[in-house]
């Protein structure tokens, strides 16, 4: 009998928040006000903007609809948003992918002859951030001069040398890349070293700075730390609270950028913001390199090496670079533990070259001591492959050129703490337009609710937590604060004397916005 009452309860308010959610009127078909410009703001606009690497703008109902057709194509196939990494396969931080039922609605809408709807329900841009999405930096590194990139529709990779002027070492807690000219920047990797290698070669090399296709030109063993990857859509992170990284004295970053073709002349003056820690850190980050340099892939075969270690010591996961060239397909990394599970830590499927990024797994990824890491990737040196740089196909080895290739990646580790399975990575509060799906960050229960509401929160960082209950015509029915610590954490609610019925949970962190439904019998 109970049961069947409470499920008259929730009926109605079910309708109203589907109301609410605009999915009460799929019946209707898709336009683009109320469900097209939703998904296509917050997954596409980011680099689909002017000034911006994305080749068309989509920021109105005319610069969407007019390219249609090709956006239903490039999303059911996957190749738009770009995002390298299997979504199934392991959940990373700033995954920029769309749920099936956001592809639908994209198919359907365009089946529909691409309609427009009330433009009066069509939602603002988002605001995308300018200038540093952390803060204000302690140091600015700039170009010293401006890069001109020719317009010969040829990709180009080159490597500037930027000195850090520090006469003394220090501690860091973020390195952010930041693209000058983001229509032809396509990605970026630093490292720093002491010994002036870098400026030995730049003098030695016409113009400003010198080529490098696959490294910095300069041996491995001279650099001294590799700080961050930056590609599109890449959001830079602060290292978890009271770790980071080290820039010695007198020490050069060698920024290596990737110039995307383009067929008009244009420059570049990109720059990096430095943060220092702001105490001693207490865990150094450590960057565990692996290079396989007796790599060696006959032509005419598609060859998949396979790579493994025992893991010393336990350690937390904090960051992931896959790297190769052209030639490689796929990568997939996971690791057994002595206990005999298997974790699977991530997959590429499709290997992208001028896609490569830092990867970080959602939450620090405890892998215990004795565990065996397993690393493989795939290449295909045959004539099959359209991005061989050899044709007809040659004897491929371990090496910095277009012709040669790599099987290498660093894995970024902290000493294993207890309760680091607890801390997000993701500090993707702190911009606009990444940011994991909200139910991952923000758990509400129990739904439905009598007297009160656990609010489960995930922040990489302290902040003020605002929170306010609002019902489905948008008045504020209650409101309270948080000070939020990192890590996850838990904090109640109270909703006696609310009214049975569909209501919102809004919670306002550093100025962003994360709601969750919920319902109180
Ligand atoms: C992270 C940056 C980024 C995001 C996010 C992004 N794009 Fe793109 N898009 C690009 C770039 C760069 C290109 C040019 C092709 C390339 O380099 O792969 C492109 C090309 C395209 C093209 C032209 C394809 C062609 O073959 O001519 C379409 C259409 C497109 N994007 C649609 C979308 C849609 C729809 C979304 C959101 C669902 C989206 N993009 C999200 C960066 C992005």
């Amino acid at each position: 009998m109970k049961a069947a009452l409470s499920l008259q309860h929730v009926k109605t308010p079910i309708f109203g928040l589907f109301a609410l959610l605009g999915i009460g009127a799929l019946q209707a078909q898709p336009n683009f006000s109320e469900h097209i410009a939703p998904i296509v703001y917050n997954k596409c606009t980011s680099c689909h903007r002017p000034g911006e690497i994305g080749p068309m703008p989509f920021t109105s109902y005319a610069e969407v609809s007019a390219w249609a057709g090709m956006i239903d194509v490039v999303t059911q196939s996957g190749y738009m948003p770009p995002w390298p990494p299997s979504a199934q396969y392991s959940n990373l931080v700033g995954e920029r992918i769309l749920s099936a039922a956001e592809k639908q609605l994209i198919h359907d809408w365009v089946i529909a002859g691409a309609p427009q709807g009330d433009p009066n329900l069509e939602p603002a841009l988002p605001i995308f951030p300018t200038g540093s999405v952390l803060g204000t930096p302690d140091l600015v590194l700039s170009m010293a001069e401006a890069y001109p990139v020719s317009g010969n529709n040829q990709d180009e990779y080159r490597v500037f040398v930027l000195p850090t002027g520090l006469t003394q070492e220090r501690e860091i807690k973020a390195i952010e890349f930041r693209a000058g000219n983001r229509s032809v920047v396509h990605h970026a990797l630093i490292v720093s070293e002491h010994v002036g290698a870098g400026q030995a070669l730049d003098a030695g090399s016409p113009g400003y700075g010198f080529p490098a296709f696959g490294g910095f030109g300069i041996p491995q063993n001279q650099i001294d730390e590799f700080h961050t990857a930056w590609a599109p859509g890449a959001v830079a992170e602060f290292f978890p609270a009271s770790t980071g990284q080290v820039l010695k004295a007198n020490s050069d970053l060698l920024v290596q950028i990737h110039y995307a073709p383009s067929p008009v002349a244009a420059t570049d003056s990109s720059y990096v913001n430095v943060f220092f820690a702001d105490q001693p850190i207490q865990r150094e980050v450590n960057n565990f390199e692996y290079a396989y340099t007796n790599l060696f892939l006959p032509a005419n075969q598609v060859t998949t090496v396979k790579r493994f270690f025992t893991v010393p010591q336990n350690y937390s996961l904090i960051g992931i670079l896959p790297h190769a060239h052209l030639i490689g397909t796929r990568w997939e990394m996971y690791y057994k533990t002595p206990q005999g599970d298997t974790v699977r830590v991530i997959e590429i499927p499709d290997w992208d070259f001028n896609w490569q990024g830092i990867y970080k797994p959602e939450f620090m990824q405890k892998i215990p001591a004795g565990s065996i890491f397993y690393a493989e990737c795939t290449y295909d040196n045959t004539a099959n492959n359209p991005y061989n740089p050899n044709n007809p196909p040659q004897n491929m080895s371990w090496g910095e050129n277009t012709s040669d290739e790599m099987f290498y990646f660093i894995l970024q580790l902290l000493p294993y703490q207890a309760g680091d399975e607890n801390i997000a990575l993701g500090n993707s509060l702190s911009t606009n337009s990444y940011r994991p799906s909200p139910d991952k960050l923000l758990k509400v229960f129990p739904n439905p609710a009598s007297d009160r509401l656990e609010v489960q929160l995930a922040l990489a960082e302290p902040h003020e937590v605002e929170w306010r209950i609002i019902d489905l015509s948008g008045r504020r029915l209650r409101s309270g604060n948080h000070s939020g610590v990192s890590g996850v954490q838990t904090f109640r609610v109270d909703v006696r004397g609310l009214a049975q019925g569909a209501y919102v949970l809004e919670l306002a962190v550093d100025g962003r916005s994360l709601t969750s439904n919920f319902l109180v019998e």
